[in-house]
């Protein structure tokens, strides 16, 4: 699993960039204003094309992690109100985007800001912890919604081809920057589809936008609550293969 991770890290190089790399002069420096015209969706910047030529180390991960236990937990699970993500797990190349997004002030998080910035995590950090999260187990039970919608949840997801990109599991995709969301804490969930249709969320993929606009309240509590009912996408993946 770890020796895997630097091999798929490269692979991005050749697919999350999209148009980025000749566009490469743009500088964490400069963040792109929240909702800003400005952030085109899979156009890298120079940061994170940076970050993804590093190779990360699940061990250095590990160390670098002590600055986030304090929101995401030593077991990086989080916390199952969904107050702070799950992050076990979860593609690297989804971290490297999240954490540079939340630091160049795209992704709005003044909680975590701070412990995003440059003074507090290095590139090198940010690769290692991507690779340490990788290859985390989830361990502790996440929170679900308060009814069981999945039934649901799971027609909305379908007919709405989250699928495309999420996966049929809701495995997400590692060379496209794609988060997992299967396993996810519901409240988590729900409160990003709120933002994602809000715009208030900030870096969203336009066309998930156009999908998510339209959904109800409703159809949002029901695919939060399906998706968080959803096995580890890790344990889905291995069924399949039997
Ligand atoms: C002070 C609390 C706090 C600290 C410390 C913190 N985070 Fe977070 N983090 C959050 C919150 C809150 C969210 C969810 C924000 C939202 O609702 O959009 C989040 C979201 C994330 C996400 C996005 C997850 C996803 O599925 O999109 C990643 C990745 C992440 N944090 C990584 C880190 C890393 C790495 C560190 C340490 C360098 C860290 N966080 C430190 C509070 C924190
Ligand atoms: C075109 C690809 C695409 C489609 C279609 C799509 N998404 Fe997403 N989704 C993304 C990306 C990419 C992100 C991460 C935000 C970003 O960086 O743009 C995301 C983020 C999310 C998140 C927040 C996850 C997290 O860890 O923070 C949820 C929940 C979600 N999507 C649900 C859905 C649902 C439900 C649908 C269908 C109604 C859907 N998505 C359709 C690409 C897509």
């Amino acid at each position: 699993m770890i020796k895997a991770i630097p091999f798929a890290l490269l692979l991005l190089l050749t697919s999350w960039q999209v148009t980025a790399m000749a566009d490469a002069a743009d500088s964490v420096k400069s963040p792109l204003g929240y909702g800003s015209k400005n952030y085109v969706w899979g156009k890298m910047t120079r940061e994170q094309a940076d970050i993804l030529r590093l190779t990360g180390d699940a061990k250095r991960g590990k160390e670098a992690f002590r600055g986030c236990r304090g929101c995401h937990k030593a077991d990086a699970a989080g916390i199952v109100d969904g107050t702070y993500p799950r992050l076990t797990g979860q593609h690297p190349s989804v971290v490297i985007k999240q954490v540079t997004e939340v630091r160049a002030g795209v992704r709005i998080n003044p909680k975590m800001d701070p412990f995003a910035a440059e003074h507090a995590v290095s590139k090198q950090e940010i690769a290692d912890i991507s690779v340490y999260l990788a290859t985390l187990e989830t361990t502790r039970e996440n929170g679900k919604g308060p009814d069981d919608l999945s039934a649901k949840g799971k027609a909305v997801y379908k007919k709405h081809h989250c699928a495309k990109c999420h996966g049929d599991n809701g495995e997400g995709e590692e060379a496209k920057a794609f988060p997992a969301v299967a396993a996810q804490h519901y409240g988590y969930l729900l409160r990003e589809m709120r933002h994602i249709k809000d715009g208030t969320r900030g870096n969203s993929h336009p066309e998930m936008v156009k999908v998510i606009k339209p959904l109800t309240y409703n159809d949002l509590e029901a695919v939060a609550d399906y998706l968080s009912r959803l096995p580890d996408y890790r344990l889905a993946t291995k069924g399949d293969k039997k």
